[in-house]
């Protein structure tokens, strides 16, 4: 129980893996910016909206990145979707052949059923940042609220910390090109790969057609008799 296991250094972060934690987006906090802590198993994964995030030591993925975020020009909330087109292209990366597509506003889907979540905490505070990732790897929850799957069930063969490496890779280039251009290029990008774009979705309980992201990745939703501006929730169906 959080022993550390392994420490490295890959581009400009420290990883620390544990072999158990709580949860990784807690344990990251004790350290200082730019450390990722990755655990191997968590006894209280946390998901969005309270949900829980089944972390058994199985071979999956779960990993905390602490960032800076006090600069007051930037609008940190944007990095959901950053870290999600770093993840989705990391994983592309390692694919041939299945439909990788996002799912507003930062979920992973693999031939439609979810392989990745992403969770975002700020520490007013501290000025801090951040971004949990877990990725079924290798195993996969059942009776979730969408359909889940594991890379390894789609036939995606890669190794922890080479998917972990190349989402780095992936993060940073787009992270400066998000502080050189804004964060319309990633908005662009993250669209080319979107789900259910233009079709009809359910989010917070609501159906219409999924028309647009607005110029801050806020979802835009045509119903029946208006067009509504959804900040944040999920999507089913
Ligand atoms: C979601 O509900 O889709 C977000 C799930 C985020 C899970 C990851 S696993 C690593 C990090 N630690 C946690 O406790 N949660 C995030």
């Amino acid at each position: 129980m959080n022993k550390i296991i392994n420490q490295t250094q890959f581009l400009n972060y420290d990883i620390i893996e544990f072999d158990c934690v709580d949860s990784t987006m807690n344990v990251v906090k004790n350290f200082s910016a730019n450390t990722i802590v990755v655990a191997q198993s968590q006894s209280n994964g946390k998901g969005k909206s309270d949900r829980v995030w089944s972390s058994e030591n199985n071979g999956n993925l779960y990993f905390s990145v602490l960032l800076n975020a006090s600069d007051d020009k930037l609008n940190y909330s944007q990095l959901s979707f950053l870290s999600g087109l770093a993840m989705r292209e990391a994983i592309a990366s390692f694919d041939i052949k299945n439909s990788i597509l996002l799912k507003w506003p930062n979920d992973i889907l693999i031939n439609e059923k979810k392989c990745c979540g992403i969770l975002l905490e700020f520490d007013l505070l501290s000025k801090k940042l951040v971004i949990g990732i877990g990725v079924n790897i290798k195993t996969y929850p059942i009776n979730t609220m969408f359909n889940a799957t594991a890379l390894s069930n789609e036939s995606i063969d890669v190794e922890r910390y080479n998917l972990l490496k190349e989402f780095l890779n992936n993060f940073n280039r787009l992270f400066d090109e998000w502080k050189k251009y804004g964060f319309s290029v990633i908005r662009e990008k993250w669209l080319k790969n979107c789900y259910k774009l233009n079709q009809k979705i359910k989010v917070n309980e609501v159906e219409g057609i999924f028309k647009d992201l607005d110029k801050d990745g806020t979802l835009i939703l045509e119903t029946k008799d208006k067009i509504l501006y959804v900040k944040s929730g999920d999507i089913f169906i």
